[in-house]
């Protein structure tokens, strides 16, 4: 990034402002630090609605029926959710937790879909006394718990079509050696095992963060294949930039490839996450150390790391980061958390502007699996989500304390 400008990756709307610094959302990132405290989750709300709009046209252009479902992993959080319900999103949940999130974020829960390779009958239960719309069914066995706890549910059934787009391995899900969904060759025997659930259509995801359209295109062709139903479902796993040399693919591509073979009538479902949430948030900390280590390295420590942010170390995703006073520069530092871990580095060799302790650092596109993904190793309480639009800025989720590190403790 060369001084004085900002990458792409940033939230749409990001700026830097008269005094040089990095805007969010109308918002300047030293004020945010100075009045949240950091680390903390900030969000351009402007851009969450932006690209939730943006997916709702891009698919009602190309196809006579379409549902944007938002996978709500990506960012589970209630004030994003009553955005895309006003913007007219469905919701996919992965759990009853999610499912609880969901409901209230305040979608319809029949637009909701109930997803899970191993859905409990406790969750099973709840999601039906909540009146969700589908089950996405994954296995035989929930087949049979179904069919005992919510007789008559209509329902998606989940293929693993055999397509593995190029990510990484633990985001690949399409693969037939996988522990979601039926093969194709156990679709038959999973319809006729079905005697009162209805069965509304098809559903696959083939894995995440993926930036070739092919595999999108060649999914949407087998599963019309599959059958006649009145819903298609092609999952999520549009990629994102994090880092200023990628481009994301476009809308457009991803739409025309989703919509390529889709039968007329057919409502196409397509179930974002990360492409609707990732850029549109940044993760702010504090400088703490900084530890210069002649010929050998510079660790510029944060007080945050992997409670907040655990793609680096689980896929070994890469982000850029700025000092949010000084965007740009040379030195090449590398940013640790301040976790007990070596392994708790959050960007190995990434140019700064000569980092000081009392600096605010900002790492950008963390909006997707962050938040989501935030844990309390070392008794770390969890980091607020701040919204920022024209200039003003709420909580969403406040800034967890260490009572709450206690709340489930029984034992004083
Ligand atoms: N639909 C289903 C059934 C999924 O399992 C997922 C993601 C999505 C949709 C949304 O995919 P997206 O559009 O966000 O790529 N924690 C990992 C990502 C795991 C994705 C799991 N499933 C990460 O941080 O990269």
């Amino acid at each position: 990034m060369a001084t004085g400008t900002l990458s792409h990756v940033y939230p749409l709307g990001s700026r830097l402002n008269e005094r040089g610094r990095l805007e969010v959302g109308g918002c300047d990132v030293e004020d945010l630090a100075q009045e949240f405290g950091t680390p903390a989750y900030v969000y351009a709300e402007d851009d969450l609605r932006a690209r939730a709009r943006a997916y709702v046209e891009a698919f009602a252009a190309r196809a006579e029926r379409s549902e944007v479902v938002y996978a709500s992993k990506a960012f589970p959080c209630a004030a994003a959710h009553r955005i895309f319900v006003e913007e007219g999103l469905s919701c996919d949940v992965a759990s009853g937790g999610e499912l609880y999130i969901a409901l209230a974020g305040g979608y319809a829960p029949e637009r909701i879909y109930m997803h899970g390779n191993n859905k409990t009958e406790a969750e099973i239960d709840y999601a039906v006394s909540c009146g969700v719309g589908h089950f996405v069914v994954d296995s035989f066995d929930e087949i049979e718990r179904l069919e005992r706890l919510a007789p008559g549910q209509p329902v998606m059934l989940r293929v693993t079509p055999g397509i593995e787009p190029s990510t990484h391995a633990f985001i690949s899900t399409g693969q037939v050696d996988s522990k979601f969904g039926f093969a194709a060759r156990d679709v038959p025997r999973a319809i006729e095992a079905m005697r009162t659930l209805r069965l509304d259509g098809l559903h696959a995801h083939i894995g995440s963060q993926v930036f070739d359209m092919e595999p999108f295109e060649q999914l949407g062709e087998l599963l019309a294949a599959m059958g006649d139903y009145p819903l298609l479902n092609l999952g999520g796993g549009l990629g994102i930039a994090y880092t200023a040399d990628q481009e994301q693919p476009s809308l457009d591509a991803y739409a025309d490839a989703l919509t390529a073979h889709a039968p007329a009538g057919v409502t196409v479902l397509c179930e974002p996450g990360r492409s609707l949430v990732g850029n549109a948030g940044v993760t702010i900390y504090r400088v703490g150390t900084v530890k210069r280590i002649p010929d050998v390295r510079t660790y510029v420590a944060v007080d945050g790391g992997m409670s907040d942010n655990l793609r680096p170390m689980l896929y070994g995703a890469r982000y850029e980061a700025a000092i949010a006073g000084r965007p740009g520069g040379e030195d090449l530092c590398t940013v640790a958390g301040m976790h007990c871990e070596s392994g708790d580095v959050l960007i190995r060799d990434v140019p700064l502007d000569d980092p000081r302790p009392g600096d605010v650092l900002v790492v950008p596109a963390t909006g997707a699996y962050g938040h989501a993904m935030a844990n309390n190793y070392n008794g770390i309480p969890r980091p607020p989500v701040i919204f920022c639009s024209g200039g003003d800025a709420r909580v969403v989720i406040r800034r967890e304390r260490y009572e709450d590190l206690m709340l489930r403790d029984e034992s004083l």
